[in-house]
């Protein structure tokens, strides 16, 4: 693992993560209670625009229950038991950090979805894959965390079918300094961020094209206006992040607010 990945992985990372959930849940449901995917959604979905933003790429990526996903950096799992909830697909879940894929397992079996999603510790540039085993990769919020952004496309390409679809979801570099700590870096030591044209250029270099390319930024900034204004009290991504969540989700709002940084959605395939 590189010294990046080992930073990376420190970031947000806990030992006592799957406790912190376990807290936060049981104030909406006894810890001997089945968990719904809808119950986990303010908690589980660890990027901007939570369930909404997995919803739509989902509908977009044209799932089905023969598709085979990987949910590359997949945090505590949410978008991966979203998917295999909704479209009854079978999804593997590989993240870097340890604490992550133990709370994602965990908060699977009390989903009872544990026979179609698996997770397992990984690296997203030495993926334990034969080439061609996915159908669909979904990557959300995790390309900014990588500094070798065309060996992790073509690590990509390498996974997926020839048909298969790549959804993307991410951060993208505007204009001026980002103002840290940020939801994947508690400083720009960690964060790899692109600019859009930059990252259309290196999924072109790695044979892909789009067959969706969005700008949400607005509709992110909005997301963001009223989650910050809303008085619910329910468990939400701050048992993920910690005390500093607050601090994280304003410094996002702000940076896309200054047009500092934007929000791009695709779905890519192979040329
Ligand atoms: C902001 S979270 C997004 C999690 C998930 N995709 C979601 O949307 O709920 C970014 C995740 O990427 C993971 N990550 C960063 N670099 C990685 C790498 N090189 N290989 C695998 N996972 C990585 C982090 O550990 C973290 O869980």
């Amino acid at each position: 693992m590189t010294d990046t990945a080992n930073r990376v992985r420190e970031h947000n990372s806990a030992a006592d993560l799957t406790d912190r959930i376990k807290s936060a849940l049981a104030t909406i449901v006894p810890e001997n209670e089945k968990l719904t995917v809808a119950q986990l959604a303010p908690l589980d979905q660890f990027h901007a625009r939570g369930i909404l933003a997995t919803t739509e790429l989902a509908d977009a990526a044209e799932l089905a229950p023969s598709t085979r996903v990987l949910d590359l950096g997949c945090g505590i799992g949410g978008p991966a038991r979203y998917l295999a909830a909704t479209f009854g697909c079978k999804v593997i879940g590989i993240d870097l950090r340890p604490g992550f894929i133990g709370a994602a397992t965990y908060l699977t079996e009390r989903c009872e979805l544990s026979d179609l999603v698996k997770f397992q510790i990984g690296d997203a540039l030495h993926l334990p894959f034969e080439n061609e085993a996915f159908d669909t990769v979904f990557l959300q919020h995790v390309a900014m965390s990588i500094e070798d952004r065309a060996a992790l496309y073509a690590e990509v390409n390498r996974i997926l079918t020839p048909k298969g679809r790549f959804v993307i979801h991410d951060i993208v570099l505007r204009d001026g300094d980002v103002v840290y700590p940020a939801p994947w870096a508690r400083d720009a030591s960690t964060s790899f961020l692109l600019s859009e044209l930059d990252t259309r250029m290196a999924l072109e270099q790695a044979r892909f094209k789009p067959v969706l390319w969005r700008d949400d930024t607005q509709s992110t900034i909005d997301w963001l206006k009223a989650a910050m204004a809303s008085s619910s009290s329910g468990p939400n991504l701050g048992a993920v992040i910690g005390p500093d969540f607050p601090v994280i989700i304003g410094n996002l709002a702000r940076n896309l607010r200054e047009n500092r940084l934007g929000v791009l959605s695709a779905v890519l395939t192979r040329y």
